[in-house]
């Protein structure tokens, strides 16, 4: 094509949210093309014709978040062609969320709901699950699923595929803690190994039960065009790392989601299946909402900044972040306001 060509295309938005375009073009030799914003702001970019005869060409975005997508013919007749968003956003994204009924998982089925995607949440049968997804409408369906269980998360799954079509991401919000010392020397007793295999078996076991199941579901998407099928996002804590007096059976669940991340995220990678941990610090849970008023300044106190506890939404924030961000694989990230929890 030359420049003066170029002129001649249309490009024709046909949803509002941007994400999918169609642009009209006048020439038959038009193949692959990218869009690349140019600007911070995000509401314009341009769009690079990759054959060496084709230069600029500009189409206008509304959306803030577009970073780079890329243009691929549909038809052979190379008059239409669409653009495909190389990141999973999640407008349209069909979620599994386990833990959804409560906290941070709860804020998460929420922020998602309200960002466009399509979301089974999961929880146990006990849970308010049925009550909260039917309070956020139809794009939100409550699956009660017990996360060790491989029938409860298979039938999670199947209805994330049956009722919206396909997984995108999963995040495993899904999670118990004890607070028992590992021996009590008053009572003479020591840490009751049921208590240990119940935290570990539904933070670390459960966790992995979600991870392995949705990857076979995502590994059945058709890539994007970076190769990327889907998402996984796992909740461990800063016990992780700083796991305090009483905390033997609750560091380890997580600190094994911690060492989990980044060889299962090596195991998918061929797949384009990406793998993140959030290691929250203190938030703002209804764990947390219980404890006298006192308590819970003491514990904000302790967060260097900003002195508070975390809002649940922030959380769900991060987990967007790293559902649309394609750089960010096998990581564990901190949200914790720099807390370093005391022994
Ligand atoms: N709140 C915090 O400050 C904080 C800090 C660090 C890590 N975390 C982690 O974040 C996750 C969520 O914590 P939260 O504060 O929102 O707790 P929460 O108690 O409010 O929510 C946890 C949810 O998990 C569900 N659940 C428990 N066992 C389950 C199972 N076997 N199958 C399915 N669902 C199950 C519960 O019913 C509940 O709805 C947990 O993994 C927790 O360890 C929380």
């Amino acid at each position: 094509m030359t420049q003066d060509d170029m002129t001649l295309c249309q490009i024709k938005m046909t949803q509002d949210d941007m994400t999918l375009c169609q642009i009209k073009m006048t020439q038959d030799d038009m193949t692959l093309c990218q869009i690349k914003m140019t600007q911070d702001d995000m509401t314009l970019c341009q769009i690079k014709m990759t054959q060496d005869d084709m230069t600029l060409c500009q189409i206008k975005v509304t959306q803030d978040d577009m970073t780079l997508c890329q243009i691929k013919m549909t038809q052979d007749d190379m008059t239409l062609c669409q653009i495909k968003m190389n990141l999973i956003r999640l407008e349209n994204a069909v979620a599994v969320i386990t833990g959804g009924a409560s906290g941070l998982g709860r804020a998460t089925v929420e922020r998602f709901i309200k960002q466009g995607a399509k979301v089974v949440l999961c929880d146990l049968p006990t849970s308010t699950g049925h009550d909260v997804a039917k309070s956020l409408g139809e794009n939100c369906v409550f699956s009660p699923t017990d996360v060790t269980s491989e029938s409860d998360v298979t039938a999670a799954l199947e209805i994330a595929k049956s009722k919206f079509g396909r997984l995108d991401v999963a995040v495993s919000c899904a999670g118990v803690g004890v607070a028992i010392k590992t021996y009590n020397f008053t009572k003479k007793r020591p840490h009751a190994l049921e208590s240990f295999t119940h935290v570990i078996k539904t933070n670390t076991i459960g966790t992995f039960n979600v991870i392995r199941l949705a990857a076979g579901m995502m590994g059945e998407n058709e890539p994007n065009v970076d190769g990327q099928r889907g998402v996984i996002v796992n909740t461990a804590s800063v016990a992780a790392y700083d796991g305090q007096q009483g905390q033997a059976a609750y560091a380890a669940s997580k600190g094994a989601i911690v060492g989990m991340t980044l060889p299962i995220a090596r195991d998918l990678s061929d797949k384009g299946i990406r793998v993140c941990t959030i290691a929250p610090g203190l938030f703002d849970t209804p764990l947390l909402a219980s404890l006298p008023e006192k308590v819970r300044k003491f514990l904000a106190s302790t967060v260097p900044f900003p002195q508070r506890l975390g809002n649940p939404d922030e959380f769900a924030h991060l987990c967007q972040m790293i559902v649309e961000n394609p750089m960010l694989n096998g990581e564990v990230i901190r949200l914790d306001g720099a807390i370093r929890m005391m022994p």
